[in-house]
């Protein structure tokens, strides 16, 4: 395709960070960590990546409406693109109460068509198949082959910051397994064409409420198995899990998610990439994220998970502390501020009704408002009081 008809909106201007107290809190020696943060892509998060190429590719088809599921970030990002570049009209399927504001404000206001749905993402993700195919509508979700080859890109620019140098490990948050299943692609072509010498090791962080991966892999030993992962198993997983009732259930919303739709690719990937799995509560994501905060990139729940996953990880002595890790930040910390204020103020009632019902009783990290009377004297002593 000629360079001309790529669409753009100015995405993957982001920049790789050394994130020595982050790196600290991890348990890794002062300058081994890194944060790539996406979050500063347009629409907000690491999606931006994918969407270019996708449109890009649909606009050379010929398309003229584009439809995904999402959880809050491809929608948005879907409806950014749809209104900057006129290419295609937006049709977004949300699942209900399970999308942060932050994110569907962003859907409403960009003018994307939005079907809310009674059930989850799962529920939405197989629907939105369905109608695209009955419809002839693009489908931008990370099934999209684009999509995927759009998010190799963050793992290039990972390695522009360090040189070329390949960093020991890679952590990113695990839901629909895009990001993991692009990034293996990344490293296994780089090294195929002999542009790295080693492939990093991955690991991807479910969190605890959405643990499809790490049950399948960790618990189950499923594996890629040079193509032949075992069907059977995963089927009966999910078999299992329908009976039950379980559904995905956690703070970090983005990654609320039962049957990922990129699993098999993501198998592939952990097998080039000797990847290992390991899920975090929602008290450790929400934790990691005030560290995040605190260092001044703030990012959502989701995004926190690869850095509470990496503490594990260390403390598990997998990663050991002179390996040199780069974390992905996928999304801007506005994307939820509901879970952030709840964390920081600890207000009983926000607390007990946003964060205790998930498991979290602890805001060891709270940087809490202070109260004061409208005086002059008392905000110069407190102002004092803190040094
Ligand atoms: N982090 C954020 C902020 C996300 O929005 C997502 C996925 C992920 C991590 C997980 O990435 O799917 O490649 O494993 N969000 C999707 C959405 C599902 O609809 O916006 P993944």
């Amino acid at each position: 395709m000629p360079v001309e008809q790529c669409v753009t909106v100015g995405e993957g201007q982001t920049l790789l960070h050394a994130a020595p107290a982050v790196g600290r809190y991890t348990g890794l020696k002062p300058d081994r960590l890194y944060l790539q943060y996406e979050g500063m892509n347009p629409s907000g998060s690491f999606k931006d990546n994918g969407m270019s190429a996708a449109f890009s590719h649909a606009r050379f088809v010929g398309a003229k409406k584009a439809a995904c599921a999402s959880t809050g970030n491809t929608s948005a990002s879907l409806a950014l693109y749809s209104s900057v570049t006129q290419i295609m009209q937006a049709v977004i399927f949300i699942g209900s109460g399970k999308i942060s504001y932050g994110k569907l404000s962003q859907a409403l206001d960009y003018g994307a068509l939005t079907v809310q749905i009674q059930g989850d993402f799962d529920d939405a993700m197989a629907r939105v198949q369905e109608v695209s195919r009955e419809l002839g509508i693009y489908l931008v979700n990370s099934v999209n082959p684009f999509r995927l080859e759009g998010q190799k890109t963050i793992m290039y620019r990972v390695l522009e910051a360090l040189r070329w140098q390949t960093p020991d490990w890679i952590v990113v948050p695990g839901g629909n397994l895009g990001n993991s299943s692009a990034f293996g692609k990344a490293f296994s072509e780089l090294h195929e064409l002999g542009l790295i010498d080693r492939i990093p090791r991955l690991a991807v962080i479910n969190a605890g409420g959405a643990r499809t991966l790490y049950d399948l892999v960790e618990k189950q030993g499923v594996c890629w198995n040079d193509g032949r992962p075992d069907l059977d198993r995963i089927e009966g997983y999910f078999r299992e899990m329908d009976a039950a009732g379980r559904r995905a259930s956690t703070i970090a919303s983005a990654i609320e998610i039962n049957r990922p739709v990129n699993l098999h690719k993501c198998l592939r990937a952990l097998q080039w990439c000797k990847g290992v799995v390991r899920q975090v509560s929602d008290q450790e994501i929400l934790d990691a994220k005030a560290q995040v905060g605190a260092g001044g990139l703030g990012c959502e729940p989701a995004s926190a998970a690869s850095v509470a996953g990496t503490k594990v990880l260390v403390e598990e002595g997998i990663i050991s502390p002179d390996e040199r890790v780069v974390c992905i930040l996928t999304g801007h910390e506005l994307k939820d501020p509901t879970a952030t204020v709840a964390y920081h103020t600890h207000d009983a009632k926000y607390f007990d009704e946003v964060l205790r019902s998930r498991g979290v009783e602890r805001a060891q990290f709270a940087n809490r408002a202070v109260q004061v009377k409208n005086d002059l004297g008392e905000i110069v002593r407190v102002i004092e009081s803190r040094g």
